[in-house]
């Protein structure tokens, strides 16, 4: 594998931008190229059989490109489909993603913890076992958050009725008295400083996208596969309408960037 190809990342949508930012500051000469499943987002609604289907043609749509490595940027995808595409693809690095549990369990100071996420993601049996893994000694309130992601994907990112139903989300967790809220979708840090005007300021925010970086790069390094010094070109590919998806991307990424179409 050529260690200057690019690393293929995918989301159902715009969320697995923030933990490609995260890729960015830790990796600054990789080239990225990124799907945004936009014409199935939510996933967090779909049915895991659906999920699967989708992560496996998008991630062998990567690998043709080709890409060294696949990042599912995507905790509701993860929990559905990684498996399944470490069995299809057994000697390509795959990274996936879930909620932060074991940092917020060793963070907390009372023992209380909420967990925003999707419907998919917190009903899946990779949640239950991370749980029963790490949090068994502490208190868990999980928040699913319908109607979240289909509003940070148009660009409302601190609009009131993004801020109405994110607090009307957040609400309950604190209610129970947790001081440690996991954002266990990659959709919600994008939305991070409304959150933060939420809650208090004794309660932390934690999320994955950072520790999905390093891992990254570790495993990189480890096969030989990190880049030499070059200049990364980006590419942006979405199923759903793509000057739609360019609009709401101008917001979220740096340099403005085109985006094609998926055709699939
Ligand atoms: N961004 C995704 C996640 O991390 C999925 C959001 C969705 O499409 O429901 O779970």
């Amino acid at each position: 594998m050529n260690k200057q190809a690019a690393i293929g990342v995918f989301d159902s949508g715009l969320g697995g931008i923030s933990v490609l930012h995260e890729i960015r500051r830790l990796l600054p000469v990789e080239s990225l190229i990124y799907v945004a499943d936009s014409a199935h987002v939510p996933y967090g609604e779909q049915t895991a059989e659906f999920i699967v289907q989708r992560s496996l043609a998008i991630s062998a749509f990567l690998l043709a490109q080709p890409v060294k490595a696949l990042v599912v940027a995507c905790n509701t995808a993860t929990a559905a489909a990684v498996t399944e595409l470490r069995q299809r693809w057994p000697q390509v690095l795959i990274i996936g993603m879930e909620p932060a549990v074991k940092p917020a369990v060793q963070a907390s100071p009372s023992g209380k913890i909420g967990v925003l996420a999707t419907t998919g993601t917190l009903r899946s049996a990779r949640f239950a076992a991370l749980l029963e893994r790490f949090a068994s000694d502490v208190q868990v309130v999980t928040q699913p958050c319908p109607g979240l992601v289909e509003l940070i994907e148009t660009g409302q990112l601190n609009t009131p009725a993004t801020r109405a139903l994110l607090s009307g989300y957040v609400e309950p967790l604190l209610t129970a008295g947790c001081d440690t809220l996991i954002l266990g979708c990659t959709h919600y840090p994008l939305v991070r400083p409304l959150l933060q005007s939420l809650v208090p300021s004794h309660v932390q925010l934690i999320d994955t996208g950072e520790a999905v970086a390093r891992r990254l790069q570790n495993e990189l390094g480890k096969q030989g596969l990190l880049a030499d010094s070059q200049l990364p070109v980006d590419c942006f590919y979405s199923s759903g309408d793509v000057h739609k998806i360019a609009k709401t991307l101008a917001s979220l990424w740096p340099t403005p960037q085109p985006v094609l179409a998926l055709g699939f």
